[in-house]
């Protein structure tokens, strides 16, 4: 009887991946890019059990619903069951397994919630059958697994900046993840997700890659000619620490996916008129500063991820907040205190006509975006305690899902009571520094009186 769980973190292509070389393998037509978001905002949580009486067949469960285990599930659990057969001598047909899982965020709206997801699929299997890296038959063996369940996960398994490389393999061997940098390389770099829209998309990107791949031409020339330049540049901008050219590229790469997206029969959508106006607004912050300062990328979604320096991060939400004013309640889950307010100066400077140009008219849409995560560079997958399972280690049964809990972060990684109470979102700064200064002065009387 044994219960493992891992957590695993999200990451956003900045270099991106549109379209299958083999379906079968699930290898890409091109080498991709990504940064691995921290998981304290956004990740998964998945515990695996087997060896108890009750499990008779093997069961999935995400966010408290049961799902069917589909055939890329199926997939990830045989080979890295035949993984373990060979590693461990054993002929036995595996046992049946529970697997349940959680978001932190919520599903298929467009925030990577399949890397994660079967990164930590993979990764608490693997921790299930004590296998490592070190049991690796050839370098990234367990990402070429998760890119079978799905190709963005292969991304999620290691932290900081991680490229998926192509591979020439007919097998896909070299169809693997490799790391560029590790998470404490860029440690001032901030990414903003602004979710524009958490229903579910209309389009899933798998079936979406695929009529573009058989309809684009755009698509075959971008990985053909484009992609492999740019895959130098931006690794280049990464390891330089060169935001100008890593903000740059990023935007260029994300225009020229939805770029193929329209150039498909019949197009596809995925940005929205909140996706386009936040693009304006970036470009517009960044002219007005003179240099780029901000970045942002969009996936099979409308939902926008910012990149800023640490120390632009406030100016930016602030100015997020202010063209696209929700409730004051609003969540911001951030491990940072931010204020809400624009600053006076920051919104004159932005409307001011540039260079003899036009005035700006900053947008005004109330409600669009509906909550933001304000997070950094994050590590990769990780092995979490058995106080952290979300299977009950008598029964082998799931414990009871609690949708806010869940929604609440990532076991361990939760944020301090400090932390959250500095950065809790529907405080004003005011009322936050008060709220702190009460607390600590009961802390102290408290001290006080004991002595
Ligand atoms: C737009 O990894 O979800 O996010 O391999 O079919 O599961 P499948 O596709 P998926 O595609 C992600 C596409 C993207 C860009 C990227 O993450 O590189």
């Amino acid at each position: 009887m044994k219960v493992a769980t891992c957590s695993a973190p999200t990451n956003i292509a900045v270099v991106k991946y549109w379209g299958k070389d083999d379906v079968a393998l699930n290898t890409p037509l091109n080498a991709s890019v990504s940064v691995t978001l921290h998981p304290e905002q956004l990740c998964t949580t998945t515990s695996v059990a087997g060896g108890y009486a009750a499990i008779q067949r093997t069961r999935l469960w995400l966010n408290g619903e049961e799902q069917t285990v589909n055939k890329r599930v199926a997939v990830v659990l045989r080979e890295i069951q035949e993984l373990a057969g060979r590693v461990h001598g054993s002929k036995e047909p595996p046992a049946p397994l529970h697997i349940v899982s959680t978001n932190s965020f919520p599903t298929a709206a467009g925030l990577a919630s399949s890397a994660a997801g079967y990164a930590c699929l993979v990764a608490a299997v693997a921790e299930f059958y004590g296998l490592t890296k070190e049991h690796e038959e050839f370098p990234g063996q367990l990402s070429t697994i998760a890119r079978q369940g799905s190709g963005s996960a292969c991304r999620s398994l290691d932290g900081g900046f991680v490229r998926w490389q192509k591979g020439e393999r007919p097998d896909g061997h070299d169809s693997c993840a490799v790391q560029v940098a590790d998470e404490k390389h860029w440690p001032g770099l901030c990414a903003v997700v602004c979710v524009v829209n958490d229903a579910a998309k209309d389009t899933s990107s798998t079936t979406g890659m695929q009529t573009t791949k058989a309809t684009s031409p755009l698509l075959t020339y971008r990985a053909e000619h484009l992609v492999p330049e740019r895959l130098q540049r931006m690794e280049s901008a990464i390891l330089a620490r060169d935001f100008e050219a890593f903000g740059t590229l990023t935007m260029q790469e994300s225009n020229q996916f939805h770029a193929t997206c329209l150039d498909t029969t019949p197009p596809i959508f995925y940005l929205n008129d909140v996706s386009r106006q936040i693009i304006r607004l970036v470009h517009r912050y960044n002219a007005q500063a003179g240099r780029i300062q901000a970045a942002y990328t969009f996936d099979a979604g409308p939902n926008a991820v910012l990149f800023v320096e640490q120390e632009h991060v406030q100016e930016l939400v602030a100015l997020v907040l202010h063209c696209f004013p929700s409730s004051p309640e609003m969540a911001i889950k951030s491990s940072m205190a931010l204020d809400r307010k624009a600053p006076q100066k920051l919104l004159a400077r932005m409307e001011a006509p540039l260079d003899g140009g036009k005035a700006f008219k900053l947008p005004e849409l109330p409600g669009s975006v509906k909550m933001m995560y304000v997070s950094r560079v994050g590590g990769g997958t990780r092995v979490l305690s058995e106080s952290e399972a979300l299977i009950d280690g008598v029964t082998g049964e799931p414990l009871p899902f609690h949708k806010e809990e869940a929604e609440g972060g990532c076991p361990s990684v939760k944020s301090c009571f400090w932390t959250r109470l500095l950065s809790a979102s529907s405080l004003e700064p005011a009322l936050r520094y008060a709220a702190v200064a009460i607390v600590a002065a009961a802390a102290t009387r408290a001290v006080l009186l004991h002595k």
